[in-house]
């Protein structure tokens, strides 16, 4: 209550409003509290959270992470462990640096818990990004996932290779690496989730490292099914359910302006899909490819029934936004608990 009281208020109006200025205010106090020793330690004494699980292989503080897209560069990672995430997963990150599509880029849907992004990568490149996790103190406190998405400037049939310069860039970084093929705002990448792209994708990174791949809401089960086909041949370690949505189901009116804007919508309106998606990949498989759950994990509730739809872990970001910091806490013990 005190972050949605006393914080949130204060976060929402910097900038006039402007939701990306609150973003980049935030992330700019959590780089300098990542700098402090005393700070971490007074946030871990608060927030921090024990209930270790392994999956894939790695070893997980809590099982409820950071989702892709809040530190695409990777600015305050010890921060976000120290906030009570059991892990961490930045970027999305591109082989080549971009500015992302022109602001305005992010919305609120303040009635609704939602957000609508069309942030288009903006990040650094993959190689700044190796360059700050090489001189960052280890171990983080959390498993570490690292997003690969394409570059904008490649074209998508060259799209391997762009994912696979980020791979040889980061791959003795990460614990994790997701392939981010369902971002809505790059054009065309989505394509990249039918069985030819996906399978060679899969081809040139599975081996080192466990490799994640991260849906859309939007497939139809058939193309869920077949995507899933080619994970298991391919040995990916896991699915990451979901991405934003380009649906618009569930606002409440005071948002339909905000809602018409182009872009993914994330947040509670996209609760019910992700779970369902959650779901199918996990009956699907008969449980053999561990998912990671996210979308619309708005209180401590919906992570519970991400894990009872059959997620090993789950992430969120959107409800970062609005219940800060005491919804990973209670998340993470919502999430370890049988109801
Ligand atoms: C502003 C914003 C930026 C995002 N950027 C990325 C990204 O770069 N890569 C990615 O895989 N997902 C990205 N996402 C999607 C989230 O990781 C997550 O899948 C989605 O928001 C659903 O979770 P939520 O409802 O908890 O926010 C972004 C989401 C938001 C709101």
């Amino acid at each position: 209550m005190m972050f949605e009281r006393a914080v949130r208020p204060v976060l929402f109006r910097i900038g006039g409003g402007d939701a990306e200025a609150a973003h980049e205010w935030t992330l700019r106090r959590l780089a300098a509290v990542s700098r402090s020793p005393a700070l971490l330690a007074a946030l871990r004494a608060r927030y921090a959270v024990r209930a270790p699980r392994t999956v894939f292989g790695v070893e997980f503080p809590n099982p409820v992470g950071l989702a892709a897209g809040m530190d695409k560069n990777g600015v305050a990672l010890p921060a976000w462990p120290a906030l009570g995430f059991g892990f961490v997963e930045v970027g999305t990150v591109t082989a080549h640096g971009q500015p992302g599509n022109p602001r305005p880029r992010l919305f609120r849907l303040r009635e609704s818990e939602a957000v609508v992004n069309r942030m288009g990568f903006n990040n650094a490149g993959a190689e700044a990004l190796a360059a700050r996790l090489a001189a960052l103190p280890r171990p983080l406190g959390a498993p570490l996932g690292i997003s690969l998405g394409k570059s904008k400037v490649t074209p998508l049939e060259d799209a391997v290779e762009d994912y696979r310069a980020s791979y040889r860039a980061l791959r003795a970084h990460g614990d994790y690496f997701a392939v981010n093929v369902s971002s809505p705002n790059t054009p065309g990448l989505r394509s990249l989730q039918d069985r030819a792209h996906l399978d060679a994708l899969l081809a040139a990174l599975v081996g080192e490292k466990p490799v994640l791949v991260k849906i859309a809401p939007d497939l139809t089960e058939p193309a869920i099914a077949e995507l899933l086909e080619v994970c298991l041949a391919r040995g990916a370690a896991g699915v990451i359910a979901t991405n934003t949505t380009l649906a618009r189901d569930g606002l409440a009116a005071a948002d339909r302006p905000g809602g018409a804007e182009t872009g993914g919508l994330s947040g509670r309106p996209l609760a019910a899909r992700a779970r369902e998606v959650v779901s199918f990949v996990h009956r699907e498989t008969g449980g053999r490819l561990p998912v990671i759950g996210v979308g619309g994990i708005v209180d401590p509730d919906d992570a519970a029934r991400m894990i009872d739809a059959g997620a090993s872990l789950v992430q969120l970001y959107t409800g970062f936004i609005y219940r800060g910091p005491a919804l990973v806490r209670a998340a993470a013990r919502a999430a370890t608990h049988p109801r």
